[in-house]
């Protein structure tokens, strides 16, 4: 059997019930996995091929339950490109949540914020990306029964859901801004010339996950919502260096804001 197929069927056998959507916890806010009620969770160690999260704040679960009626599957802790995974080990847990029958997907992260309206701190929902990971974790046979060989990004961030953020971010009194998101590999942080090149090109925030999650998410149809919270700004922008611990704590002050506004969604998705 396939890796994926093998990992599902584990999953299967140990939830108690399938999840309809599926949220992938940025960095900072593995806190939210602990608002799932009647939770099953499973180290991603327990599930067979899945691969382990090695990044600082990320702890490496899969919580499963309910938050606001709904059935969920929150990742706390994804496989990052730099760590050395390929595209696919990247892309696995979204491809077993795909098999699953996982419709709707959240993605978070951290994200640099590039436009000079933002403010660290500030929540960014995507509206778009430019992958510049230097893969894509659609390169090799297609397998069709997952997706279309050439599937379409055109609308890869469902822009219904994109509605249904705005006015759950409006109803809980916060600016919830909209940005194209440059996907890197890293992990080194970007060079002051590369940001200026990436504000030229249309980029409004800069980080080194979530691109690959999405084509992956958007080949098996599901429909995404993805949000950033800027957690610096990008290098070169003020004139000083940029620290990973700053970069961590900015997401931690700012993740119950983060988390509120991910319940409310949730709570609203299938409206
Ligand atoms: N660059 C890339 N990734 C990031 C950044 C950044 O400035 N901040 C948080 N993730």
């Amino acid at each position: 059997m396939n890796p994926v197929d093998e990992a599902a069927q584990y999953l299967r056998a140990h939830l108690p019930s399938l999840p309809e959507t599926g949220i992938v916890l940025g960095s900072g806010l593995g806190a939210f996995a602990d608002a799932v009620e009647d939770s099953t969770v499973i180290p991603y160690r327990d599930i067979p091929h899945w691969p382990a999260s090695t990044a600082v704040g990320h702890p490496g679960k899969l919580v499963a339950g309910r938050i606001a009626g709904r059935s969920v599957a929150v990742l706390a802790g994804r496989a990052h490109l730099y760590e050395g995974y390929t595209p696919q080990q990247a892309t696995f847990a979204i491809r077993v949540l795909g098999v699953l029958g996982v419709g709707s997907l959240i993605l978070t992260n951290a994200a640099g914020g590039i436009n000079p309206a933002y403010r660290p701190g500030d929540l960014v929902l995507l509206s778009d990306h430019i992958n510049l990971q230097g893969s894509n974790p659609l390169a090799g046979p297609n397998h069709d029964a997952w997706g279309e060989r050439f599937p379409g990004m055109t609308f890869a961030y469902h822009p219904p859901y994109r509605e249904i953020a705005q006015r759950c971010a409006a109803g809980l009194g916060f600016v919830l801004q909209n940005g194209i998101y440059a996907g890197l590999l890293g992990p080194s942080y970007e060079t002051p010339a590369e940001i200026r090149y990436l504000r030229a090109i249309g980029a409004d925030l800069v980080g080194m996950s979530t691109v690959a999650e999405v084509i992956v998410a958007v080949h098996m149809r599901m429909k995404v919502l993805a949000i950033s919270c800027v957690t610096n700004m990008a290098a070169g922008m003020l004139n000083q260096e940029l620290d990973h611990q700053e970069v961590l704590a900015t997401g931690r002050a700012n993740a119950e804001r983060f988390e509120q506004l991910l319940r409310s969604i949730v709570a609203h998705l299938h409206d």
